[in-house]
């Protein structure tokens, strides 16, 4: 099984190059963003109990994201593996993800970290908020989530480094350029 974290700040393009990795790689997407956006679209307790959050740029309880993840894992004993989108996002999460993969025997191959320069996050994501009017893609609300991103995410690479999982690569330039940065890292066979 490959299961790869894709890591970095909002605005990266975890969902961007996660889309190409599954085509390419046959692997399950799991973004804890957008399950949390279906349960806002779905209208459900959770949905309305986690929108104000995320539309302040904070991030939800831990016990929230992995409930999910938990349930998603057991939705799909069939999966070759699993990418992971904007999960882990703190020490917690990352523990509790361990600890639910070594239940089907399995455990992270690696973690990837896009990086991009601050201001060309605010850009995108600016840009994306006119487009496509995503609540939280606002000046405000982008400041506060990259502030969260800083204060309770970045030390989760520092949890992956410990292990020798963590990969850098450079998440500027084009879409296909940084998929094909991705590409060569997944192709290299883990130890
Ligand atoms: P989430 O949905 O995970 O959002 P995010 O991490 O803030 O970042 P984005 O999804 O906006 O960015 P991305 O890296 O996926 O980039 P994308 O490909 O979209 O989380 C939202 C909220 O949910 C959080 O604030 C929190 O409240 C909550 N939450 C979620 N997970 C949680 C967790 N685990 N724990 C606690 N709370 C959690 O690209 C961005 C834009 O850039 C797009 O318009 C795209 O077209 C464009 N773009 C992509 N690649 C390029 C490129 N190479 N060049 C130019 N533009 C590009
Ligand atoms: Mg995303």
């Amino acid at each position: 099984m490959q299961n790869v974290v894709l890591f970095g700040p909002p605005g990266a393009g975890k969902g961007t190059q996660s889309a190409l990795i599954i085509e390419k790689f046959h692997l399950i997407h799991l973004s804890t963003g957008d399950l949390l956006r279906s349960e806002i679209a779905a209208q459900s307790p959770l949905g309305i109990q986690a929108k104000s959050l995320m539309d302040a740029g904070i991030l939800v309880p831990d016990a929230v994201v992995i409930g999910m993840i938990a349930s998603r894992l057991e939705a799909h004993p069939e999966a070759q593996g699993f990418i992971f989108d904007g999960f882990p996002r703190t020490i917690a999460q990352a523990e509790a993800l361990d600890e639910l993969l070594a239940g089907y025997h399995s455990k992270i191959s690696r973690m990837i970290s896009l990086v991009v320069p601050e201001q060309e996050l605010k850009q995108r994501l600016m840009l994306r908020g006119e487009a496509l009017g995503r609540s939280d893609d606002n000046e405000e609300t982008i400041l506060r989530r990259i502030h969260e991103y800083q204060e309770k995410t970045l030390p989760v690479a520092g949890y992956y480094k410990a292990s020798d999982k963590y990969f850098e690569i450079s998440g500027v330039g084009t879409v296909e350029e940084i998929f094909g940065r991705i590409s060569q890292l997944l192709e290299t066979p883990t130890i």
